[in-house]
């Protein structure tokens, strides 16, 4: 193994290429470039992707200063400094659209039923701190929303319950950032004026978001596909799982969402996005309906 990556690492250092070069990839080049990333983090890019696969990993390449994706291939494969290559790989493929505020209807039914329902539940355990996980967070905006409407809307009802959220994602950089909690203009565009004004001080061209608000979320890294790590996130009391489901495939979604089952308490809930069901995927939830939402319940 090593003396592959030697020489695939070698042969750069003499076909180094200007940053623009374009490289091709063929249908079969395709096929094992997309088997490859399904089996290490789940995202199957269907045959009508075969371009976007393409023109994200053309980035990568010449960054490096490779000439093919033949190249690449071998290179992320048989990279042996700590699968630091995968982690650059997981960035040029991964699509991390978010905002703040993104399912309001959800966010409502933590309010209106989901968090008393647990409080009360908590009460009679003598148990004090709700545990949410945001599966999936990219950089962070969904985790966030949640504490700021904690902080506002049950901390004053509740003052001697604590919210505790986790953040994962297969992204580094999206990680990066969701612990500065540093944002764009971009992702506060659907942020009510009201919260924008408590949560967020405008710092030079970005706006950073409260102290208070961020020592109630952690982020780390977390691949959905990653069985051992997947076995080690538990005891969740809601689990938020949005917008991923869709670049899996069947087999990954039902894996995905087996570790997610694991995961919950008795008695927990599960979110997914608004355009996703489990639909042929689990039985093992009670499905629940709130206003403009549902979501998913571990009996
Ligand atoms: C479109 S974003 C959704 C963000 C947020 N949940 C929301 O609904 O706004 C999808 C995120 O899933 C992450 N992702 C994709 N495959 C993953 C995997 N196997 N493990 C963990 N995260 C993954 C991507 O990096 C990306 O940040």
């Amino acid at each position: 193994m090593n003396q592959n990556y030697n020489s695939v690492l070698s042969q750069f250092k003499t076909t180094q290429m200007g940053a623009s070069k374009k490289a091709e990839l063929s249908n079969q080049g395709f096929e094992e470039w997309r088997k490859y990333i399904y089996d290490n983090c789940g995202i199957y890019f269907q045959d009508n992707k075969k371009y976007l696969l393409e023109s994200r990993l053309q980035k990568r390449i010449n960054f490096l200063g490779m000439d093919t994706f033949e190249q690449y291939f071998e290179y992320v494969k048989f990279n042996v400094k700590g699968n630091e290559e995968k982690k650059y790989l997981y960035e040029a493929i991964t699509i991390n659209e978010t905002f703040f505020f993104r399912n309001q209807p959800q966010l409502d039914s933590l309010v209106s039923s989901i968090f008393p329902e647990l409080i009360a539940k908590m009460k009679k355990l003598g148990k004090k701190t709700i545990r949410i996980w945001s599966a999936a967070s990219s950089s962070g905006e969904e985790a966030y929303s949640i504490a700021m409407i904690w902080n506002d809307l049950m901390k004053p009802r509740f003052p001697d319950f604590n919210l505790e959220i986790v953040g994962t994602d297969i992204n580094f950089a999206v990680v990066e950032t969701a612990s500065k909690g540093l944002y764009k203009e971009y992702s506060i565009r659907n942020t009510p004026q009201y919260y924008l004004k408590k949560y967020f001080k405008l710092e030079g061209k970005g706006y950073q978001i409260d102290p208070k608000i961020m020592e109630m979320v952690s982020f780390k890294l977390l691949n959905l596909h990653d069985d051992r790590a997947m076995r080690m996130m538990n005891t969740f009391d809601v689990i938020f799982c949005a917008n991923v489901l869709i670049y899996f495939d069947v087999n990954s979604k039902i894996k995905t969402i087996s570790h997610l089952y694991n995961g919950l308490n008795h008695g927990g809930y599960l979110f997914i996005g608004y355009s996703e069901t489990l639909h042929g995927i689990s039985k093992a939830f009670k499905l629940v309906s709130f206003p403009k939402t549902i979501t998913y319940k571990k009996e």
